[in-house]
């Protein structure tokens, strides 16, 4: 791979990076500095699945240097990006379609779905948008609950299609459930079901997994005209603000989604994230930070005895014993913003990993008031 990342970048990245590593800068970028005395106004942020350390240095230097050119056109930024994400996939650039965030490409789904007259397959509970969009169009939705281990149950959404069904959505790992689908399932699913319908699967959080049962699904839009994988720079990348997504699939779906050419996309985004993407060091420091929290409030739940789904993103989600709105108003109190209530779960709290020293704050509070 020879991404394109020149030497001076690289340097000054490496340089922050390696200082980040060892906690050096911290007090120079207010970002990495933890919030454990939160206030009203500058609360813990556990409720979105933002990455509240921010982006990469490379990537804040270059979104900078990039505001000197954006009254131009974005035409060679977006195409710069298209081919890195197309090396980073070792897939063609053909196959690469970009947007203001991943929310474009469900909202096109949704849309074309409606065009051609089709039905919505979809596990519940999950990342709602999709569904927020076919609902808006009126279009027939097909919910599919997840299994007791709160997977998503492939066989119960077979068992569920109908002919009316032209998009079937699965998002790996799943939202607010933060769990995987088994590899050899998924892609026998895939395979199989795409014969049928369009299918989307929605890797926002594909960066954070670290599990040998997952395998992103990219591999296999390079045979299948029918499959559509989404990604997004707004959780590692913490570009959810700035806004860009990137989603693969065959060159006959992403004409039909995007014609040639996505002109939603900012020059000083795709600056950013032709850095970001490329910042290795700064992905790898954060999928540690990511899973330091994960531990802590793992231990948590532990030591109360409180069931929680082994995370494979940077979120949790427990079993309160209590309904989640109680939870959030109480941390709320304290300045600690939790995730909301998601049916049928509604003694489950969604809590996002923000920083070990934040969520060790969440963690003593919460035993304070419910240990
Ligand atoms: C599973 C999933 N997909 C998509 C999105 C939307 O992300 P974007 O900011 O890329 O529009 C989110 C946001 O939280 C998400 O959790």
């Amino acid at each position: 791979m020879t991404l394109n990342l020149n030497r001076r970048e690289w340097l000054t990245g490496a340089a922050a990076t390696g200082a980040l590593l060892s906690g050096a800068s911290a007090s120079a970028q207010t970002f990495m500095t933890p919030n454990v005395n939160p206030t009203a106004e500058n609360p813990i942020r556990a409720h979105f699945n933002e990455n509240v350390y921010g982006q990469s240095k490379i990537a804040r230097k270059a979104m900078i240097d990039a505001f000197d050119h954006s009254h131009e056109y974005a035409f060679s930024a977006f195409f710069e990006l298209r081919n890195i994400m197309a090396e980073l996939e070792d897939i063609a650039p053909e196959y690469v379609g970009m947007g203001a965030g991943s929310t474009e490409f469900l909202e096109k789904a949704a849309v074309f779905n409606k065009v051609d007259g089709g039905a919505l397959l979809t596990p519940l509970p999950t990342y709602g948008d999709i569904l927020r969009f076919s609902k808006s169009l009126n279009t027939k939705i097909i919910g599919v609950p997840v299994g007791e281990d709160m997977a998503i149950d492939l066989n119960a959404m077979r068992a569920a299609y109908t002919d009316e069904v032209k998009l079937i959505y699965l998002c790996n790992p799943n939202n607010p459930c933060p769990t995987i689908i088994e590899k050899k399932a998924l892609r026998e699913f895939c395979i199989e079901m795409s014969e049928k319908a369009t299918i989307l699967i929605d890797e926002a959080y594909y960066e954070y997994v670290d599990n040998p049962d997952f395998e992103s699904m990219i591999s296999l839009v390079k045979e299948n005209k029918n499959i559509i994988v989404t990604r997004t720079a707004s959780k590692i990348h913490a570009f959810a603000g700035i806004r860009i997504g990137v989603c693969f699939a065959h060159p006959d779906l992403i004409k039909r989604m995007f014609g040639l050419f996505s002109n939603t996309l900012n020059y000083t985004a795709m600056k950013g994230a032709i850095a970001s993407y490329q910042d290795f060091e700064y992905q790898t420091f954060l999928k540690q930070k990511n899973q330091q929290c994960l531990k802590i409030v793992n231990k948590m739940c532990d030591d109360l005895n409180l069931e929680y789904v082994k995370s494979n993103a940077n979120f949790t989600f427990f079993n309160a014993g209590r309904p989640s709105k109680e939870v959030q108003e109480t941390m709320k109190k304290h300045h600690i913003l939790t995730g909301r209530e998601f049916k049928p779960f509604t003694n489950w709290v969604r809590l996002s990993m923000t920083k070990p020293e934040e969520i060790q704050h969440f963690s003593n509070i919460y035993r304070k008031e419910f240990g």
